[in-house]
């Protein structure tokens, strides 16, 4: 492990640190969301930051929005910033789920400066076939006013909050195509970035969400044994 397992600057006990990687459609937000319920760690996805800046009109949401709606990522600069001051709150002091982040080398690279001293790093890699992700964003459903995934069994409003049920922006055909090459050529380098440490871990994302879970779960368990950490 890269990090000195179990104990944090200062003593304090850390939990886990978990990054979630792999291209859009794997279900990094939906195993996250499960994870950060199950293990009470806070749940950061850098996309739904965003999002909620582009709906809440701040500085950053307008530049965010131009590059979300062409498929491109927002500049490393920025995403470093909104990461490390989230990551600095109390609550994720010992222990989070990060849905989106890193998706570039710098990235990663900036956030192994901010966990230092923390928990371990332990990066869970969700593969998926193109085809498989190509059908599943053309399905999605989101929920206009929470922002939910929608269940397959939703039919026409959100179980959650009772919004309306609409595609994302980003979920358009030509929009897909560009998001998946940005994959390709930006965030699938991080494979080989985390790859000659002992915490990255693939999981098979082509399962049904449960089996995917239970995977997600094998794999925390087997990473905080080894790392001394305890759940
Ligand atoms: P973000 O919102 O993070 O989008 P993404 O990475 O493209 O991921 P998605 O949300 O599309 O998919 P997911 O893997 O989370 O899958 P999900 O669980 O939703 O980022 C959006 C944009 O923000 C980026 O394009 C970029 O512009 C910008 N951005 C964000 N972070 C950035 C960063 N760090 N740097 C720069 N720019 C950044 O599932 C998808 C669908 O599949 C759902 O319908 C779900 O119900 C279904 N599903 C999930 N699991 C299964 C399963 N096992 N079987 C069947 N269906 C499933």
């Amino acid at each position: 492990m890269r990090q000195d397992a179990g104990t944090g600057k200062g003593g304090a006990r850390s939990g886990l640190n978990i990054v979630m990687l792999g291209p859009p459609g794997a279900g990094k937000g939906t195993q996250a969301e499960r994870l950060a319920q199950k293990r009470q760690w806070p749940r950061i996805s850098t996309g739904d930051i965003l999002r909620e800046a582009v709906q809440q009109g701040v500085s950053i949401g307008e530049v965010a929005r131009l590059a979300m709606d062409a498929g491109r990522l927002v500049s490393d600069d920025v995403m470093i910033c909104i990461v490390e001051e989230r990551l600095n709150r109390p609550d994720a002091r010992t222990g989070f789920v990060l849905d989106g982040f890193p998706r570039t080398v710098e990235q990663a690279a900036a956030l192994d400066r901010m966990v230092d001293g923390r928990g371990p790093l332990v990066v869970l890699d969700v593969v998926v076939p193109e085809d498989v992700l190509v059908r599943r964003l053309a399905t999605r459903r989101i929920c206009a006013q929470c922002g939910s995934n929608a269940a397959v069994n939703w039919t026409t409003a959100c179980e959650k909050c009772g919004g309306k049920l609409v595609a994302r922006v980003d979920d358009g055909d030509d929009i897909v195509r560009e998001r998946l090459k940005v994959y390709q050529r930006q965030s699938k380098p991080l494979v080989d970035y985390y790859s000659t440490r002992g915490t990255l871990r693939s999981i098979d994302g082509n399962q049904p969400a449960d089996v995917v879970t239970a995977a997600v779960d094998a794999a925390i368990e087997g990473a905080a044994a080894a790392g001394g950490v305890g759940l």
